[in-house]
Order: C-alpha cells, then structure tokens, then sequence
C-alpha cells in the first residue's frame, strides 16, 4: 500500500466520520444541519454531496482515527490535523484538529474519492476565515480541482454546456435547482489545469460570477484563460450583492433559469460593455477600452471565431472594421 493510497483511505474516514456527526449526533444536527436547512439545502443534495459536520472541539477527529488505527502521519499529510508548535517553534508533538464546528465539504476528485475538505464556519462574526480548506498535499493539488465536477460530469456532457460558479453553496443550490452542468473554482482564479479538465467534457463554458466587483474581475481575467483553452465563452452577470446561489433562493429555480436564458452574453459583449462603461466618453480610455477587447480576441485560437468577433467589435464602438483590424494587426506583432 503506497503513501497515496492511505492518504485516500483515511480522507475516505474523515468524509464518513464527519457525515455520521452532522446526522447522527446532537451538536451535528441542531447546528449543522439546521444550518444547511436554513440555506435551504434537502436531503437528497446533503447526501449527494457527501456534506458533513466537524465537532467543536480540539480533537475529536484525532481521538476518533486513533481509535481506528489510523498514523497520526497521515492525518498531517491530509492537512486535516495540525501539528501544535512549542515556544520555539518545533514540533511539541502534540496535534489537534483543523477542522472544528464547521460545515464540511468534502472534495471529490473526477472519480468520486475524496482528495480534500472545504468548511465553512457557523459563527457570524468569526474571526477566522469564513472557509478553510485543506492544505496541499500528494492527493490534493487546489489548482487542479473543480469542485461539483464529479456530481457533474455527465450533465456536463448532455446539456454540452459547463457552467462555472465561485463557491460551494452556489454549486449546491443550482444541483438541487435541477442545474447540475455546474463546477465552482472555489474562489480561486482559474488555472490552466483547471480549464483543461472542463475540456474534457465539454468546448461550452458559461461563467456565473457574483455581481460584486470581485466577482466582475475575476470573469475578465478567467475569460482570457479560457479563450486560450479554445473554449466558448458566455458570461452570465448577476445583480449587485447577489451570487448564483442567493438569486436562485430568491427567485426560484424556473425564473432562474430564464434569467440565464435571457442574460447570457458572449465574451466579446460583455468585456466590450465593463471595458466602455469604464470608459465611458473619454475617447483616450476608449482607445484603450478597444485594445483590451483586441487583446482578448487575440487569444481565440479559431481564426473564424476571430473574424466575427472583429466585426462584432467594431460595430459596438463604431469604429470603421479596417482601422479595427489594422490595429489588431499591430498589436499581435508587437506581442509576438
Ligand atoms: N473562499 C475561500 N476562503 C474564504 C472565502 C471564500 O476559500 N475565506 C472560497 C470558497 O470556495 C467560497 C468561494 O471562495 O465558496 C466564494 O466566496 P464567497 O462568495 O465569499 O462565499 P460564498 O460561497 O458565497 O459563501 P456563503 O454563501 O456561504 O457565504
Ligand atoms: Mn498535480
Ligand atoms: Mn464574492
Ligand atoms: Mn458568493
Ligand atoms: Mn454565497
């Protein structure tokens, strides 16, 4: 038995360990999966996705794996302890664990195992981060991961359209909505790797960011990486305040999935709209608002699709196609 395997085998424990709390104790049931009802998640999406519960306490979880037999080692390799440091900083030999009082969700990989954690505290003012995760480790590379891919895949393959979300709860709440094309980067910007794997299943992509300006920015920056990819990209932008996972419980699942109907746009449109709104009648941000737009056209690698959205653009800001074009020739010389 190698180093990954027992990594996959006690992060496996931990997954069952933390579903046994959140449904079969006092503290799991009256704080954790009361606050999973209250997000208005069921049943059926609580078990689908394997959610879990982790006791508000310093070790439950060590004293329950060593109970199992478990090596300590491989508690630390997943992260999901953490070794307690003396004054100076070495290793008092004392562990205790990362996840307490939290909502947990488990981290599948493309094959249904477990790799990781996300966990969410319950407190409202908690000074600690909202989510942790767990750290890196040889079965867990964050960048490589979507997470809701493994409920997703075959939805992915036929509606032949990825959608592509921020957070947990958004993926939760658009699965059980009956939307279940849908993957979350998990706060992170996209990577390469990442975009690859949705590649896999499908050329489509629709990005629904939040509508905070974060969320604005981080669906510019990811639309050029998946353009590089040679994927399809529409982005889909929701009103300011809310995430995919609050409109969907606000207006429900039918008006939300006509909203995304109604208000997917492609890339080229909508950068073209946040980059002239910035603009707005400054002709010397204008100018600059156009080369943006050339720049991300530039990272289409299908010559066609190119074209079209050549001309597209320059309907949009009225700027003659041939100046468009001239310039769109200067500026891919000049990067290559
Ligand atoms: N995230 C994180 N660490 C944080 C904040 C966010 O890892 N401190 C990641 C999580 O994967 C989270 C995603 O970024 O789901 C989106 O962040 P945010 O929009 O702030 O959270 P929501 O998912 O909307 O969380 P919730 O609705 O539970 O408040
Ligand atoms: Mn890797
Ligand atoms: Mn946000
Ligand atoms: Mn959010
Ligand atoms: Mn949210």
């Amino acid at each position: 038995q190698n180093e990954k395997d027992s990594q996959f085998i006690v992060s496996n424990w931990a997954k069952d360990h933390y579903q046994k709390l959140l449904h079969e104790t006092e503290e799991g049931e009256s704080i954790g999966l009361s606050y999973l009802m209250q997000r208005g998640l069921n049943q059926t999406t609580i078990k689908t996705f394997e959610l879990g519960y982790s006791l508000d306490q310093w070790d439950d979880l060590l004293k329950s794996a060593q109970k199992e037999g478990f090596e300590a080692k491989y508690l630390e390799k997943t992260g999901l302890t953490i070794i307690r440091e003396d004054e100076q900083g070495k290793d008092s030999g004392r562990r205790y664990d990362r996840f307490r009082g939290r909502v947990m969700f488990p981290i599948h990989n493309v094959s249904g195992r477990v790799i990781g954690f996300g966990a969410r505290t319950l407190k409202a003012n908690d000074k600690t981060a909202k989510y942790l995760n767990s750290p890196e480790s040889d079965i867990y590379h964050k960048s490589d991961v979507l997470y809701g891919l493994f409920q997703a895949r075959q939805a992915i393959r036929t509606e032949e359209v990825c959608y592509l979300v921020e957070g947990y709860l958004d993926v939760l709440s658009l699965h059980q909505g009956g939307i279940k094309n849908v993957v979350a980067s998990s706060g992170t910007s996209l990577t390469e790797s990442q975009i690859r794997l949705i590649g896999r299943y499908t050329d489509n992509v629709t990005v629904l960011y939040d509508g905070d300006a974060a969320g604005i920015r981080a669906s510019l920056r990811g639309i050029d990486m998946l353009l590089e990819g040679a994927l399809n990209v529409r982005v889909v932008l929701f009103p300011d305040g809310d995430d995919p996972d609050s409109y969907i419980r606000k207006v429900g699942d039918q008006r939300f999935k006509d909203y995304l109907e109604k208000n997917s746009q492609d890339f080229i449109t909508f950068k073209t709209r946040i980059v002239s709104q910035e603009a707005a009648h400054d002709p010397v941000k204008k100018a600059e608002a156009i080369r943006e737009v050339l720049q991300s056209i530039a990272k289409v690698p299908d010559p066609i699709k190119r074209q079209v959205f050549l001309q597209q653009t320059s309907t949009t800001f009225s700027i003659d196609e041939q100046v468009l074009i001239t310039e769109y020739n200067k500026l891919v010389k000049k990067d290559s």
